[in-house]
């Protein structure tokens, strides 16, 4: 799973450019949404399944091989530290994705279009487009430390 949450970074952060670029840009307002849609159902679940994962198997074993992990120092080592840079995105991204999803659904109107919603959508539809780039990016430093650095 996290080899597949990795990966599944490369599809959304282009996605989501795409997604806000055609918003904004060409007026696509329902195409969008359907994006916006796909991408939270889709890293929900990612999420969901890396959770079981964690808890079950957890990482610390298969960073063990790493330089930067060092198994006594955990939150203290290289690979320790950034996995804490990153969960200190991932968590309220996570969390404003799911209000902005839910602002959006309830106050725009169908099918989707400028309104009264549309300033408070455009803050808050930013801050969770930037908090998923830096959750990704974050996210990306953290598995090199950790799994792949020889
Ligand atoms: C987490 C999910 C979402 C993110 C990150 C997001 C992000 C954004 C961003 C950055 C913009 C451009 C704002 C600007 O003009 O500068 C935008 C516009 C817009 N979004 Fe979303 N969005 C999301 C979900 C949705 C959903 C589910 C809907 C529909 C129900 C929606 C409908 C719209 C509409 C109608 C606009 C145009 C507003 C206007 O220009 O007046 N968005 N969104």
């Amino acid at each position: 799973m996290l080899d597949v949450v990795f990966l599944a970074m490369f599809v959304v952060v282009p996605l989501l450019t795409a997604s806000v670029f055609l918003v904004k840009a060409r007026g696509r307002y329902q195409l969008h949404k359907t994006l916006q849609l796909v991408m939270a159902s889709v890293l929900l679940t990612a999420v969901l399944l890396f959770e079981l994962d964690m808890r079950v198997n957890g990482w610390e074993q298969r960073a063990e091989p790493s330089p930067y992990f060092d198994g006594t120092n955990k939150w203290t080592c290289p690979a320790g530290i950034s996995l804490i840079v990153h969960l200190s995105f991932a968590v309220p991204t996570l969390l404003l994705w799911i209000y902005v999803v839910v602002q959006a659904l309830r106050n725009f109107s169908r099918p989707p279009g400028p309104g009264p919603h549309s300033r408070a959508h455009a803050r808050t539809g930013w801050l969770a487009a930037g908090g998923m780039a830096m959750t990704a990016v974050t996210g990306w430093i953290f598995y090199w430390l950790a799994f792949v650095a020889v």
